[in-house]
């Protein structure tokens, strides 16, 4: 059985690295890659030959699996019948052409739909992803922020640490909460499910709470929509914290549903000059109402909103990395003594149904 990937120009990530080719050999499959599928995430095809790859030119079509990070699906996939083609999907987005896609007789897996479970971690590409993507939304505001982060005490003066908000606090914006921490900002942060307020504290940042019995626990650790009171009382708590932050990141979703609007025009507009916002949420409609998906917006009273929405490519090489274990760890569920098993209850959930 054969295992490939598919070259695709808009996305800098690979979805299969030399070290997980290494693993794919042993589980037995064989390699074949189209040539430079690596090289702008940083993996020479010299790397993947060593680990036991064979480099052809693209397109491959006669793989079993292909294993991607995001495929372009409005081009025609030239893959064999009963392929099996393994990414992130978009299956809300994407419905009607996946629809279309499992008709021609391929079997699709939506990565995004494996489930948040202990079992299910070692192939859950949207934390491995959102993780770093909390790290690199603070590097992002940082690099655009001109003034220091952390306190300094110098012979010329005190420099005042910067203050950072992280809005939802949940895979990205914990990690968001660390970075800045490490960086030396004072570090605030907000989240609807009551979970969040223990594990914000206790990364030593401090959790912002509205006054509200109403929780916001949707189960699996994501949220539910709240009530229009409770969005009442809590852009009032916000607009304060807005005010008063240098730097804000904002990661607040509910799956399947448009991001929440959490930071209006006027909330921008109460900001100090040379704010940042980063808004990492702009795919599903952002949480800050001037920010643009993949702009960096600079508003009159110089605040710079930044709606970059990959900003797992600006780290390829890492995220590939953990990207492709994910991946590798999915496809071990799929193969059972040389032949392909989809019984496992993951493989299930992840499949897009074939349309009747
Ligand atoms: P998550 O589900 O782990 O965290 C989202 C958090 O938002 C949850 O803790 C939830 O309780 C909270 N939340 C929901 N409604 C809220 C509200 N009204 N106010 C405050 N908090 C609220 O999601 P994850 O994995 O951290 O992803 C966060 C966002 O980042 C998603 O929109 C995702 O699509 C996006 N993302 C963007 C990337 C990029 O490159 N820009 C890459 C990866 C993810």
């Amino acid at each position: 059985m054969k295992i490939s990937s598919i070259i695709d120009a808009k996305e800098k990530r690979v979805a299969i690295t030399p070290e997980t080719v290494k693993k794919y050999i042993k589980l037995g499959l064989q390699v074949v890659l189209p040539k430079n599928i690596g090289a702008n995430a940083g993996f020479a095809d010299s790397e993947y030959i060593s680990a036991g790859a064979e480099m052809k030119k693209s397109p491959i079509k006669d793989a079993d699996f292909y294993v991607c990070v995001k495929p372009d699906l409005s081009k025609k996939l030239d893959l064999k019948v009963g392929a099996h083609l393994i990414a992130m999907l978009s299956p809300f987005k994407n419905k009607e052409t996946l629809e279309k896609i499992t008709k021609s007789g391929i079997n699709a897996y939506a990565l995004e739909q494996i489930p948040r479970t202990t079992r299910a971690q070692a192939m859950d590409v949207l934390s491995s992803q959102a993780n770093i993507v909390g790290y690199r939304a603070v590097v992002e505001a940082i690099f655009e922020y001109n003034k220091i982060v952390p306190l300094m005490m110098t012979a010329a003066g005190t420099v005042r640490p910067a203050k950072a908000l992280i809005l939802g606090a949940g895979v990205a914006g914990l990690q968001a909460i660390a970075t800045a921490k490490r960086m030396g900002a004072v570090v605030s942060a907000f989240d609807v499910r009551s979970a969040a307020k223990e594990q914000v504290e206790s990364l030593g940042a401090t959790f912002i709470s509205v006054d509200s019995d109403e929780s916001g626990d949707g189960g699996g650790g994501y949220a539910k929509e709240m009530s229009d009171e409770y969005k009442k009382r809590q852009a009032e708590k916000l607009a304060q914290a807005i005010s008063e932050s240098d730097i804000v990141i904002t990661t607040a979703q509910i799956p399947g549903k448009p991001a929440p609007r959490l930071i209006t025009k006027e909330m921008v507009e109460s900001m100090a000059a040379g704010s940042v916002i980063v808004d990492i949420a702009t795919e599903t409609g952002g949480n800050c109402e001037l920010s643009k998906q993949d702009e960096i917006v600079q508003t009159k009273n110089n605040i710079t909103i930044i709606g970059d929405s990959n900003l797992a490519a600006k780290i390829a090489y890492d995220a590939s990395q953990l990207f492709a274990r994910n991946v590798f760890n999915f496809v071990s569920l799929m193969v059972k003594d040389g032949k392909i098993d989809l019984s496992d209850e993951l493989v299930q959930a992840a499949a897009i149904k074939k349309a009747s």
